[in-house]
């Protein structure tokens, strides 16, 4: 199973009706069109323009998902929480020539907040990408702060393959 697939599986029970989810890397649009069939309200960010093209042809039919073209790390301009569920899928956008990629001290910053929006028992759900340059550093740079802070992880998934994608499942 692929960690997309995995994402997927684990968070169909995490969501209500009446949730408030944010994707935080809206990508192609692919999350944000699972989280929409789930919650009440979908906030989705990216700083990709042709991230945010290619999601509102996806996302067309679809009338709770909100897109913001900014960094995940404003997200305090937008949302004021509590919030159920953060998805974090890094790294670039799928089949795209886009050099935007997610960046180590950016996503941090992300993290931080998304912890601090986050309702008691809510979940912050990462994907790393460990293949590409910085990949790595944003993983070891986001693990240390996780295991410094002591912040609950509930479920790590790695397929056993070099630089295979990592998911941290990670509870309040
Ligand atoms: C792996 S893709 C996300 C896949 C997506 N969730 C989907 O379902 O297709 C990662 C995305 O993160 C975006 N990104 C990079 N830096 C960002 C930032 N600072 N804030 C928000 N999005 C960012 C990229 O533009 C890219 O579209």
């Amino acid at each position: 199973m692929n960690n997309n697939t995995f994402v997927h599986k684990y968070i169909r029970s995490l969501i209500h009706r009446e949730d408030t989810v944010v994707d935080m890397t809206l990508g192609g649009g692919n999350d944000a069109l699972f989280l929409s069939s789930l919650a009440k309200k979908v906030y989705a960010f990216d700083i990709s323009e042709e991230a945010i093209l290619k999601s509102k042809k996806r996302l067309k039919d679809t009338d709770n998902v909100i897109m913001i073209r900014d960094s995940h790390a404003n997200i305090r301009r937008y949302i004021e929480g509590p919030v159920r569920l953060f998805l974090f899928n890094l790294g670039f956008l799928p089949h795209s020539d886009d050099p935007t990629v997610t960046k180590a001290d950016e996503t941090l910053k992300a993290f931080q907040e998304a912890w601090s929006l986050l309702e008691e028992n809510g979940y912050i759900v990462i994907t790393f990408y460990l293949g590409h340059p910085g990949g790595k550093d944003e993983y070891y740079l986001l693990n240390d702060y996780i295991k410094k802070n002591r912040i609950p992880v509930l479920e790590t998934y790695h397929q056993d393959r070099l630089d295979s994608p990592v998911t941290v499942i990670i509870r309040k």
